[in-house]
């Protein structure tokens, strides 16, 4: 949510920015924008919309020799997409650009405006630079008058500032969003996650929370509360396996092709001939340990809740799942004998972040499972399984969800098989429906043209509802979530079976019910679900290996064997189905509206 890149040295700045901010743009993309200081030259462009109108607008401009640059890409949170909300945000002398939320942005301003500070934008983000000025006259140093606003901001950011009081130096600060500091000779690069930076920086320091500092050229400074401190860096790949569409129309689409691929990645070395082997995890990391909390948002909550009825079904554990954002202020019962799994696509969602502050300090064991190493996530987790999904730029997440689903599957039976409470016959099932999945999770052209064809059926009505029993009622909130995301139709999901207990009451012909009818799994229940939402004359589109006569619109799968293989094939049909849905309305697919891939902000 929000990109930042910083560039100091002697290359072209604006590409160095502009190229960083393109890799970043799928975190937001409401407005962008770059300043650049070149020895008394000051340069600052800013753009609303997508990327693409910053560059036509700074077509003529070139930069030349050695200077400082920052630039951003933004996600609204504080007043609207404008170019005067857009940052880099501007004082009388200097620049800012800032990720995160700065909590007592009101306070400050309130205080700077009785100064006579004028506000340009509606915010939080301006209050830094003018606090900085602010500072900065009563200061020895602009490192001096950096720190002492550090000081005064209370909440999440990661923030870089170029002033022309200093001009060969960028200031920097992490404290709760992430942001990274790269090196290739001289030349120091900043960025909010390594993407931007990589083919250009060749060593990499990832700075922790509460850490700040400035770099000149050839010279970074680190500094935190008790000083200024040494750094290792560590090496950064130079390959770049920058996401391109390869001929798909779209990421999204893209990225639901890949999923048959990228799950053999994620089973690798893992799911062997008969057992669940996790070299991530010490052979006692489940020792004492008598149930499993997850915390997650969003598509991952929605694989979290899946996974809960497997890890009490196979695992024999028990497992509660929460939405991380209620977590954090329930002030929950934790226990040190409750595992604490967090999930997360990007590893940098601050609810999720937050959670799993809240249970280190409560002394539970934490686990991610994360698709970004060395994410914050990551970093902060005692272990952490990669979901080796490979980069996922689609908002609409979904091979993440499609990993994550199966990394937790995986991980409900190692919880049995450690603890030895389920037999070898049950892991061997398991195992065995566990290699079909890359097969399940292939696009036939002949499924995609089915839904491509059927899809031009759901562009109006009043709302679906997606209905699912088991682990197909969080498939089905998760297909409901893809669909509103990028269609902007009204989608729920629910439990097919609490229909009768309310929204049964919205039925008719425009209610449209996307049905997951699994063979495998409580069909007759569902189908008799069905069949009262079909007799209240609602629009039916099942999906199930089983013909069914009441049905307007049919897919119909071929797995029938074991629910999860159900749950991936179904899944598949969902996701095409609000990809086409969404293309027939004319949508981005990729930057669907008021969305940002990456939420680092409350
Ligand atoms: O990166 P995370 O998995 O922590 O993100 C959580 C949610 O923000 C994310 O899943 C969101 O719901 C997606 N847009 C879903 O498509």
């Amino acid at each position: 949510m929000c990109g930042i890149v910083g560039y100091l040295g002697k290359n072209e700045k604006k590409e160095i920015l502009l190229d960083g901010l393109q890799e970043l743009e799928y975190r937001g993309y409401d407005s962008a924008g770059i300043a650049v200081i070149e020895g008394d030259k000051l340069n600052n462009f800013k753009a609303i919309g997508k990327l693409e109108n910053l560059r036509e607008k700074t077509k003529a401009y070139h930069t030349e020799g050695f200077g400082i640059s920052i630039g951003h890409t933004r996600w609204a949170t504080h007043g609207k997409p404008t170019e005067l909300n857009a940052h880099p945000h501007l004082g009388a002398y200097s620049y800012v650009v800032h990720n995160g939320i700065i909590e007592n942005y009101q306070e400050l301003k309130t205080e700077l405006q009785a100064d006579g500070v004028n506000f340009l934008s509606q915010t939080d983000t301006e209050t830094i630079v003018h606090l900085f000025e602010k500072e900065h006259k009563s200061s020895d140093s602009v490192f001096a008058a950096f720190e002492k606003t550090l000081s005064k901001l209370d909440g999440a950011y990661a923030t870089l500032l170029i002033t022309e009081a200093d001009p060969d130096t960028i200031y920097f600060a992490k404290h709760g969003s992430p942001m990274l500091v790269g090196f290739n000779g001289d030349d120091v690069y900043f960025a909010s996650s390594d993407t931007p930076i990589i083919g250009k920086a060749t060593e990499v320091y990832y700075l922790e929370d509460g850490e700040y500092g400035y770099a000149k050229e050839g010279v970074l400074k680190l500094f935190d509360a008790n000083g200024e401190k040494s750094f290792t860096k560590q090496a950064l790949t130079a390959d770049k396996v920058s996401a391109q569409k390869e001929g798909y129309r779209f990421f999204m689409e893209k990225e639901i092709y890949e999923q048959s691929s990228v799950m053999g990645d994620t089973m690798m070395g893992r799911v062997l001939d008969d057992t669940i082997n996790f070299e991530e995890l010490d052979k006692d990391f489940f020792e004492n340990i008598y149930a499993i909390k997850i915390c997650a948002c969003g598509t991952s909550y929605h694989s979290a809740l899946a996974s809960s009825y497997l890890f009490e079904r196979i695992g024999k554990m028990r497992c509660d799942v929460e939405i991380a954002s209620e977590f954090r202020y329930k002030e929950p019962f934790l226990t040190e004998k409750t595992l604490f799994i967090t999930i997360s696509q990007s590893g940098e969602t601050a609810d999720t972040l937050e959670a799993l502050k809240m249970a280190k300090r409560a002394g539970m064991r934490t686990l991610s499972i994360c698709n970004v190493d060395n994410s914050s996530i990551v970093r902060e987790s005692d272990a952490a399984i990669l979901t080796r999904a490979g980069i996922e730029k689609g908002v609409a997440s979904t091979k993440a969800f499609a990993t994550q689903s199966m990394v937790l599957w995986m991980l409900a039976l190692y919880v049995g098989q450690t603890k030895n409470t389920i037999s070898q016959e049950l892991i061997k099932n398991e195992i065995d429906a566990m290699i079909h999945t890359p097969k399940a999770l292939i696009v036939t052209d002949k499924l995609h043209e089915k839904v491509h064809r059927l899809s031009k059926r759901y562009l109006h009505g009043h709302g679906f509802f997606f209905i699912g029993r088991d682990i197909f009622f969080p498939l089905a909130l998760e297909g409901a979530l893809k669909l509103k995301e990028i269609s902007y139709m009204h989608a729920e999901g629910y439990p097919a079976g609490e229909m009768k207990h309310g929204p049964i009451a919205l039925a008719d012909s425009e209610l449209f019910t996307i049905a997951l009818m699994p063979k495998s799994m409580h069909y007759d229940k569902i189908k008799s679900n069905v069949e009262e939402l079909s007799a209240r004359d609602a629009t039916i589109c099942a999906i199930s290996p089983l013909p069914f006569d009441l049905a307007d619109d049919f897919i119909q799968t071929n797995y029938d064997s074991h629910p999860m293989l159900e749950y991936f094939e179904m899944m598949v049909v969902t996701q095409l189905l609000a990809l086409e849905i969404s293309v027939r309305l004319g949508n981005d697919v990729d930057m669907p509206r008021n969305l940002a891939k990456s939420v680092t902000v409350e």
